[in-house]
Protein backbone atom coordinates (compact mmCIF):
# COMPACT_ATOMS: atom_id res chain seq x y z
CA UNK A 1 0.00 0.00 0.00
CA UNK A 2 1.25 3.16 -1.29
CA UNK A 3 1.70 6.41 1.08
CA UNK A 4 -1.06 8.32 -1.04
CA UNK A 5 -3.55 5.29 -0.83
CA UNK A 6 -3.09 5.91 3.20
CA UNK A 7 -4.28 9.57 2.47
CA UNK A 8 -7.39 8.59 0.60
CA UNK A 9 -8.47 6.14 3.48
CA UNK A 10 -7.72 8.59 5.80
CA UNK A 11 -9.71 11.35 4.12
CA UNK A 12 -12.29 7.93 3.17
CA UNK A 13 -12.81 7.91 6.84
CA UNK A 14 -12.78 10.96 8.08
CA UNK A 15 -16.04 11.96 5.62
CA UNK A 16 -18.04 8.53 5.77
CA UNK A 17 -18.17 8.81 9.51
CA UNK A 18 -19.00 12.60 8.92
CA UNK A 19 -21.94 11.07 6.61
CA UNK A 20 -23.20 8.80 9.03
CA UNK A 21 -23.55 10.61 11.23
CA UNK A 22 -25.80 13.57 9.78
CA UNK A 23 -27.57 10.78 8.11
CA UNK A 24 -27.97 8.87 11.34
CA UNK A 25 -29.41 11.56 12.74
CA UNK A 26 -31.90 12.82 10.37
CA UNK A 27 -35.66 11.90 10.12
CA UNK A 28 -36.16 12.26 6.28
CA UNK A 29 -33.87 8.71 5.59
CA UNK A 30 -33.83 5.13 7.24
CA UNK A 31 -31.23 3.61 4.83
CA UNK A 32 -27.84 4.54 3.83
CA UNK A 33 -26.33 2.32 0.55
CA UNK A 34 -22.66 2.37 0.45
CA UNK A 35 -21.56 0.85 -3.32
CA UNK A 36 -17.25 0.10 -2.90
CA UNK A 37 -17.33 -0.61 -6.93
CA UNK A 38 -13.57 -0.88 -7.00
CA UNK A 39 -13.10 -2.78 -3.72
CA UNK A 40 -10.08 -4.35 -4.07
CA UNK A 41 -9.04 -7.29 -1.40
CA UNK A 42 -9.18 -5.42 1.94
CA UNK A 43 -5.84 -5.58 3.43
CA UNK A 44 -2.53 -5.47 1.96
CA UNK A 45 0.62 -6.97 2.46
CA UNK A 46 2.07 -4.02 4.78
CA UNK A 47 -0.91 -4.72 7.02
CA UNK A 48 -2.67 -1.07 5.52
CA UNK A 49 -6.34 -1.47 5.50
CA UNK A 50 -8.15 -0.47 2.07
CA UNK A 51 -11.75 0.79 1.53
CA UNK A 52 -14.27 -1.83 2.33
CA UNK A 53 -12.29 -2.34 6.02
CA UNK A 54 -12.47 1.58 6.13
CA UNK A 55 -16.13 1.44 5.84
CA UNK A 56 -16.98 -1.32 8.08
CA UNK A 57 -15.30 -0.21 11.03
CA UNK A 58 -16.64 3.44 10.02
CA UNK A 59 -20.16 1.62 10.08
CA UNK A 60 -19.77 -0.11 13.69
CA UNK A 61 -18.06 3.02 15.42
CA UNK A 62 -21.02 5.38 14.48
CA UNK A 63 -23.66 2.63 15.43
CA UNK A 64 -21.94 1.70 18.79
CA UNK A 65 -21.69 5.51 19.89
CA UNK A 66 -25.58 6.55 18.52
CA UNK A 67 -26.27 3.63 20.90
CA UNK A 68 -23.92 4.46 23.92
CA UNK A 69 -25.76 8.24 23.44
CA UNK A 70 -29.07 6.85 23.16
CA UNK A 71 -29.29 8.61 19.70
CA UNK A 72 -31.23 7.42 16.61
CA UNK A 73 -29.05 5.26 13.74
CA UNK A 74 -29.10 3.92 10.58
CA UNK A 75 -29.10 0.97 8.37
CA UNK A 76 -25.94 0.80 6.16
CA UNK A 77 -26.10 -1.58 3.42
CA UNK A 78 -22.83 -2.53 1.98
CA UNK A 79 -22.25 -3.68 -2.04
CA UNK A 80 -18.35 -4.45 -2.72
CA UNK A 81 -17.71 -5.17 -5.66
CA UNK A 82 -14.65 -6.27 -7.47
CA UNK A 83 -14.41 -8.02 -10.69
CA UNK A 84 -11.58 -10.71 -9.60
CA UNK A 85 -13.32 -13.24 -7.21
CA UNK A 86 -10.38 -13.68 -5.04
CA UNK A 87 -10.04 -10.23 -4.06
CA UNK A 88 -13.85 -10.01 -2.43
CA UNK A 89 -13.45 -13.78 -0.89
CA UNK A 90 -10.11 -12.05 0.63
CA UNK A 91 -12.46 -9.33 2.19
CA UNK A 92 -15.15 -11.60 3.31
CA UNK A 93 -12.91 -13.78 4.79
CA UNK A 94 -11.36 -10.68 6.96
CA UNK A 95 -14.68 -9.42 7.47
CA UNK A 96 -15.40 -12.72 9.85
CA UNK A 97 -12.30 -13.34 11.09
CA UNK A 98 -12.15 -9.57 12.63
CA UNK A 99 -15.65 -9.48 13.27
CA UNK A 100 -16.63 -6.37 11.58
CA UNK A 101 -19.81 -7.00 10.25
CA UNK A 102 -23.50 -7.77 12.41
CA UNK A 103 -26.57 -8.51 10.55
CA UNK A 104 -28.36 -5.54 12.71
CA UNK A 105 -25.64 -2.98 11.15
CA UNK A 106 -27.48 -3.68 7.82
CA UNK A 107 -26.91 -5.84 4.25
CA UNK A 108 -23.68 -7.14 3.19
CA UNK A 109 -23.27 -8.30 -0.15
CA UNK A 110 -20.26 -9.23 -2.49
CA UNK A 111 -20.40 -8.65 -6.09
CA UNK A 112 -18.22 -10.40 -9.06
CA UNK A 113 -19.38 -7.88 -11.80
CA UNK A 114 -17.23 -5.54 -14.55
CA UNK A 115 -17.65 -1.85 -13.32
CA UNK A 116 -19.51 -0.75 -16.53
CA UNK A 117 -21.84 -3.26 -16.62
CA UNK A 118 -22.42 -3.12 -12.67
CA UNK A 119 -23.23 0.71 -12.85
CA UNK A 120 -26.97 0.97 -14.54
CA UNK A 121 -27.54 -1.45 -12.13
CA UNK A 122 -26.08 0.75 -8.96
CA UNK A 123 -28.44 3.77 -10.51
CA UNK A 124 -31.32 1.73 -10.60
CA UNK A 125 -30.57 0.74 -6.93
CA UNK A 126 -30.06 3.95 -5.84
CA UNK A 127 -33.50 5.02 -7.42
CA UNK A 128 -35.54 2.56 -5.75
CA UNK A 129 -34.96 2.41 -2.72
CA UNK A 130 -37.03 4.51 -0.51
CA UNK A 131 -35.75 7.05 2.01
CA UNK A 132 -32.19 6.22 1.29
CA UNK A 133 -29.37 7.95 0.52
CA UNK A 134 -26.42 6.34 -1.17
CA UNK A 135 -22.43 6.58 -1.69
CA UNK A 136 -20.51 5.24 -4.33
CA UNK A 137 -16.75 4.95 -4.11
CA UNK A 138 -15.44 4.54 -7.15
CA UNK A 139 -11.46 3.69 -7.06
CA UNK A 140 -9.92 2.06 -10.31
CA UNK A 141 -6.33 1.63 -11.39
CA UNK A 142 -6.85 3.54 -14.32
CA UNK A 143 -8.98 5.79 -15.65
CA UNK A 144 -9.81 3.65 -18.68
CA UNK A 145 -13.30 1.95 -17.96
CA UNK A 146 -14.52 5.65 -16.00
CA UNK A 147 -16.80 8.48 -17.78
CA UNK A 148 -17.96 11.37 -16.35
CA UNK A 149 -21.74 10.74 -18.32
CA UNK A 150 -21.38 7.52 -15.56
CA UNK A 151 -21.11 9.88 -12.43
CA UNK A 152 -23.86 12.12 -13.83
CA UNK A 153 -26.08 9.32 -14.10
CA UNK A 154 -25.65 8.82 -10.66
CA UNK A 155 -26.01 12.37 -9.27
CA UNK A 156 -29.29 12.35 -11.06
CA UNK A 157 -30.85 10.66 -8.98
CA UNK A 158 -30.75 13.45 -6.76
CA UNK A 159 -29.89 10.82 -3.82
CA UNK A 160 -26.15 10.33 -3.81
CA UNK A 161 -23.24 11.29 -3.32
CA UNK A 162 -19.69 9.82 -5.42
CA UNK A 163 -15.91 9.67 -4.76
CA UNK A 164 -13.62 8.75 -7.46
CA UNK A 165 -9.95 8.68 -6.86
CA UNK A 166 -8.13 9.22 -10.34
CA UNK A 167 -4.63 8.53 -11.04
CA UNK A 168 -4.42 12.28 -12.31
CA UNK A 169 -0.31 12.34 -12.36
CA UNK A 170 -0.08 9.22 -14.95
CA UNK A 171 -3.14 10.90 -16.95
CA UNK A 172 -0.84 14.53 -16.98
CA UNK A 173 2.30 12.71 -18.11
CA UNK A 174 0.49 11.22 -20.91
CA UNK A 175 -0.97 14.29 -21.81
CA UNK A 176 2.33 15.54 -22.22
CA UNK A 177 4.10 12.63 -23.96
CA UNK A 178 1.13 11.89 -26.67
CA UNK A 179 -2.40 11.01 -24.90
CA UNK A 180 -3.86 7.58 -25.33
CA UNK A 181 -6.81 6.82 -27.08
CA UNK A 182 -8.69 6.02 -23.51
CA UNK A 183 -7.79 9.49 -22.19
CA UNK A 184 -8.97 11.29 -25.22
CA UNK A 185 -12.13 9.43 -24.56
CA UNK A 186 -11.99 10.43 -20.73
CA UNK A 187 -11.56 14.27 -21.36
CA UNK A 188 -14.33 14.56 -24.64
CA UNK A 189 -16.28 13.17 -22.55
CA UNK A 190 -16.57 15.87 -20.52
CA UNK A 191 -14.89 19.14 -22.65
CA UNK A 192 -14.29 19.29 -27.00
CA UNK A 193 -11.10 18.15 -27.43
CA UNK A 194 -10.14 21.34 -28.98
CA UNK A 195 -11.51 23.26 -25.46
CA UNK A 196 -9.11 21.48 -23.46
CA UNK A 197 -6.41 23.68 -22.07
CA UNK A 198 -2.95 22.32 -21.87
CA UNK A 199 -1.43 21.10 -18.65
CA UNK A 200 2.03 22.78 -17.44
CA UNK A 201 2.26 20.76 -14.34
CA UNK A 202 0.38 17.76 -12.41
CA UNK A 203 -1.34 20.43 -10.52
CA UNK A 204 -2.49 22.43 -13.35
CA UNK A 205 -3.91 19.45 -14.97
CA UNK A 206 -6.00 18.48 -11.63
CA UNK A 207 -7.17 21.81 -11.52
CA UNK A 208 -7.86 21.87 -15.39
CA UNK A 209 -10.28 18.84 -14.80
CA UNK A 210 -11.81 20.58 -11.73
CA UNK A 211 -13.11 23.20 -14.08
CA UNK A 212 -14.17 20.71 -16.47
CA UNK A 213 -15.98 18.49 -14.55
CA UNK A 214 -17.75 21.74 -12.98
CA UNK A 215 -18.64 23.12 -16.49
CA UNK A 216 -20.36 19.53 -17.38
CA UNK A 217 -22.15 19.51 -14.75
CA UNK A 218 -23.04 22.80 -14.43
CA UNK A 219 -24.22 24.33 -11.15
CA UNK A 220 -26.82 21.90 -10.14
CA UNK A 221 -23.95 19.92 -8.83
CA UNK A 222 -20.96 20.62 -6.64
CA UNK A 223 -17.37 19.16 -7.59
CA UNK A 224 -14.24 19.33 -5.58
CA UNK A 225 -10.71 17.84 -5.44
CA UNK A 226 -8.81 16.60 -3.02
CA UNK A 227 -4.88 16.81 -4.19
CA UNK A 228 -2.67 13.45 -2.54
CA UNK A 229 1.13 14.43 -3.12
CA UNK A 230 3.28 10.97 -3.39
CA UNK A 231 6.76 12.03 -3.60
CA UNK A 232 7.73 15.83 -5.14
CA UNK A 233 5.88 16.59 -7.72
CA UNK A 234 3.50 13.40 -7.97
CA UNK A 235 -0.01 14.75 -7.86
CA UNK A 236 -3.13 12.19 -7.33
CA UNK A 237 -6.25 13.29 -7.14
CA UNK A 238 -9.86 12.28 -5.23
CA UNK A 239 -12.75 14.22 -6.80
CA UNK A 240 -15.91 14.65 -4.99
CA UNK A 241 -19.24 15.13 -6.60
CA UNK A 242 -22.86 15.67 -5.12
CA UNK A 243 -26.05 17.10 -5.51
CA UNK A 244 -26.24 18.10 -1.86
CA UNK A 245 -25.38 21.06 -0.49
CA UNK A 246 -24.70 20.23 3.09
CA UNK A 247 -22.87 16.88 1.88
CA UNK A 248 -20.31 19.17 0.02
CA UNK A 249 -19.96 20.98 2.88
CA UNK A 250 -19.53 18.00 4.67
CA UNK A 251 -16.80 16.83 2.23
CA UNK A 252 -15.02 20.25 2.51
CA UNK A 253 -14.62 19.92 6.30
CA UNK A 254 -12.91 16.29 6.10
CA UNK A 255 -10.73 17.55 3.52
CA UNK A 256 -9.76 21.04 5.07
CA UNK A 257 -9.13 18.95 8.24
CA UNK A 258 -6.28 17.05 6.42
CA UNK A 259 -4.78 19.56 5.03
CA UNK A 260 -4.70 21.41 8.32
CA UNK A 261 -2.53 18.16 9.57
CA UNK A 262 -0.84 17.58 6.46
CA UNK A 263 0.72 21.49 7.04
CA UNK A 264 -1.01 22.27 3.99
CA UNK A 265 -3.71 24.75 5.76
CA UNK A 266 -5.21 27.19 4.66
CA UNK A 267 -4.16 30.33 6.52
CA UNK A 268 -5.45 33.57 5.39
CA UNK A 269 -3.22 35.47 8.00
CA UNK A 270 0.14 34.57 7.26
CA UNK A 271 0.22 33.90 2.58
CA UNK A 272 3.61 33.47 3.10
CA UNK A 273 3.68 30.26 4.83
CA UNK A 274 2.62 27.99 1.82
CA UNK A 275 6.05 28.24 0.25
CA UNK A 276 7.46 26.29 3.20
CA UNK A 277 4.71 23.63 2.21
CA UNK A 278 2.93 22.83 -0.66
CA UNK A 279 3.32 24.64 -4.04
CA UNK A 280 -0.05 24.59 -4.60
CA UNK A 281 -1.32 26.29 -0.87
CA UNK A 282 -0.46 29.71 -1.70
CA UNK A 283 -2.77 29.73 -4.80
CA UNK A 284 -5.78 28.54 -2.34
CA UNK A 285 -5.22 31.49 0.10
CA UNK A 286 -5.36 34.09 -2.45
CA UNK A 287 -7.94 32.17 -4.58
CA UNK A 288 -10.69 32.84 -1.79
CA UNK A 289 -9.88 36.75 -1.34
CA UNK A 290 -9.92 36.98 -5.01
CA UNK A 291 -12.82 35.58 -5.71
CA UNK A 292 -15.09 37.69 -3.23
CA UNK A 293 -13.04 40.87 -4.50
CA UNK A 294 -14.85 40.22 -7.72
CA UNK A 295 -18.19 38.30 -6.35
CA UNK A 296 -18.76 41.29 -3.75
CA UNK A 297 -18.99 43.63 -6.49
CA UNK A 298 -22.52 43.15 -6.50
CA UNK A 299 -24.12 42.80 -3.44
CA UNK A 300 -25.13 39.66 -2.30
CA UNK A 301 -26.91 38.09 0.17
CA UNK A 302 -25.69 35.36 2.94
CA UNK A 303 -27.26 32.27 1.09
CA UNK A 304 -25.79 33.55 -2.10
CA UNK A 305 -22.20 33.71 -0.05
CA UNK A 306 -22.35 30.65 0.92
CA UNK A 307 -22.98 28.52 -2.12
CA UNK A 308 -20.52 30.64 -4.01
CA UNK A 309 -17.56 29.77 -1.34
CA UNK A 310 -18.46 26.58 -1.16
CA UNK A 311 -18.46 25.95 -4.65
CA UNK A 312 -15.13 27.68 -4.78
CA UNK A 313 -14.39 24.33 -2.62
CA UNK A 314 -13.87 26.86 0.84
CA UNK A 315 -15.63 26.17 3.87
CA UNK A 316 -18.20 29.12 5.14
CA UNK A 317 -15.14 29.72 8.04
CA UNK A 318 -12.93 30.96 5.54
CA UNK A 319 -15.25 33.18 3.77
CA UNK A 320 -15.90 34.57 7.52
CA UNK A 321 -12.23 34.94 7.99
CA UNK A 322 -11.99 37.05 4.42
CA UNK A 323 -15.51 38.80 5.48
CA UNK A 324 -13.99 40.62 8.53
CA UNK A 325 -10.93 41.20 7.28
CA UNK A 326 -12.50 43.16 4.17
CA UNK A 327 -14.33 44.54 7.23
CA UNK A 328 -11.68 45.44 9.12
CA UNK A 329 -10.05 47.72 5.84
CA UNK A 330 -13.68 49.36 5.13
CA UNK A 331 -13.88 47.64 1.97
CA UNK A 332 -17.27 45.89 2.45
CA UNK A 333 -20.84 47.41 3.74
CA UNK A 334 -23.47 44.60 5.16
CA UNK A 335 -27.07 45.78 4.85
CA UNK A 336 -29.79 44.01 6.95
CA UNK A 337 -32.47 43.17 4.62
CA UNK A 338 -35.25 42.07 7.40
CA UNK A 339 -35.18 45.36 9.51
CA UNK A 340 -33.06 43.52 12.02
CA UNK A 341 -30.13 45.23 13.58
CA UNK A 342 -26.54 43.14 12.69
CA UNK A 343 -23.97 42.53 15.15
CA UNK A 344 -20.57 43.25 13.82
CA UNK A 345 -18.90 40.74 12.18
CA UNK A 346 -22.07 38.42 11.81
CA UNK A 347 -22.45 37.21 8.30
CA UNK A 348 -25.16 34.44 8.69
CA UNK A 349 -22.88 31.85 6.24
CA UNK A 350 -23.77 28.85 7.30
CA UNK A 351 -26.26 26.05 6.35
CA UNK A 352 -29.31 26.72 9.02
CA UNK A 353 -29.34 30.46 7.75
CA UNK A 354 -29.03 29.49 4.31
CA UNK A 355 -31.80 27.24 4.91
CA UNK A 356 -34.04 29.41 7.41
CA UNK A 357 -33.21 33.40 6.17
CA UNK A 358 -31.16 33.38 2.66
CA UNK A 359 -31.28 36.68 2.58
CA UNK A 360 -31.36 38.06 6.37
CA UNK A 361 -27.95 40.31 4.70
CA UNK A 362 -26.59 41.64 1.55
CA UNK A 363 -22.53 42.36 1.51
CA UNK A 364 -21.14 44.91 -1.15
CA UNK A 365 -17.55 46.08 -1.97
CA UNK A 366 -18.06 50.04 -1.10
C1 LIG B 1 -7.07 0.48 -6.84
S1 LIG B 1 -7.73 -1.07 -6.49
C2 LIG B 1 -8.96 -0.75 -5.30
C3 LIG B 1 -8.46 -0.43 -3.95
C4 LIG B 1 -9.49 -0.37 -2.87
N1 LIG B 1 -10.55 0.57 -3.13
C5 LIG B 1 -8.81 -0.04 -1.55
O1 LIG B 1 -9.01 1.04 -0.99
O2 LIG B 1 -8.09 -0.90 -1.07
C6 LIG B 1 -8.68 -1.46 -7.88
C7 LIG B 1 -9.45 -2.77 -7.83
O3 LIG B 1 -10.39 -2.78 -8.87
C8 LIG B 1 -10.49 -4.06 -9.48
N2 LIG B 1 -10.93 -3.80 -10.87
C9 LIG B 1 -10.17 -3.41 -11.91
N3 LIG B 1 -10.93 -3.22 -13.01
C10 LIG B 1 -12.21 -3.49 -12.65
C11 LIG B 1 -13.46 -3.42 -13.32
N4 LIG B 1 -13.53 -3.09 -14.62
N5 LIG B 1 -14.60 -3.72 -12.65
C12 LIG B 1 -14.52 -4.06 -11.33
N6 LIG B 1 -13.36 -4.14 -10.64
C13 LIG B 1 -12.22 -3.85 -11.27
C14 LIG B 1 -9.13 -4.65 -9.30
O4 LIG B 1 -9.22 -6.08 -9.21
C15 LIG B 1 -8.62 -4.01 -7.99
O5 LIG B 1 -8.84 -4.86 -6.91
Amino acid sequence: MFEHSEVKVRLLNLYIKKYLNILSRSQAFDRVQLFDLFCGEGVYANGGEGSPIIFLKAIKDVYFRNQNEGQKTIKVDCIFNDYKLEKTEKVKSIIEERKLHYSFLGDLRFKNIDYVQALPLVVRQISIVKNSKSFVFIDPYGYSEVRASQIHSILETKKAEVLLFLPTQHMFRFEKRGTPTALHSFIEDIVPREKWPNSHTGIDFIENLKTAFRDFLENEYYVDSFIITRDKNQFFCLFFFTSHIYGFEKMLDAKWEIDQEEGRGWSYKDPDLPTLFSPSASYRVNKLEVFLLSFLKEPRTNAEIYVATLHQGFRPTHAVEVLKAFATQNKIIVTSNDGKKVRKNSYYINYRDFCERSDRISIQLI
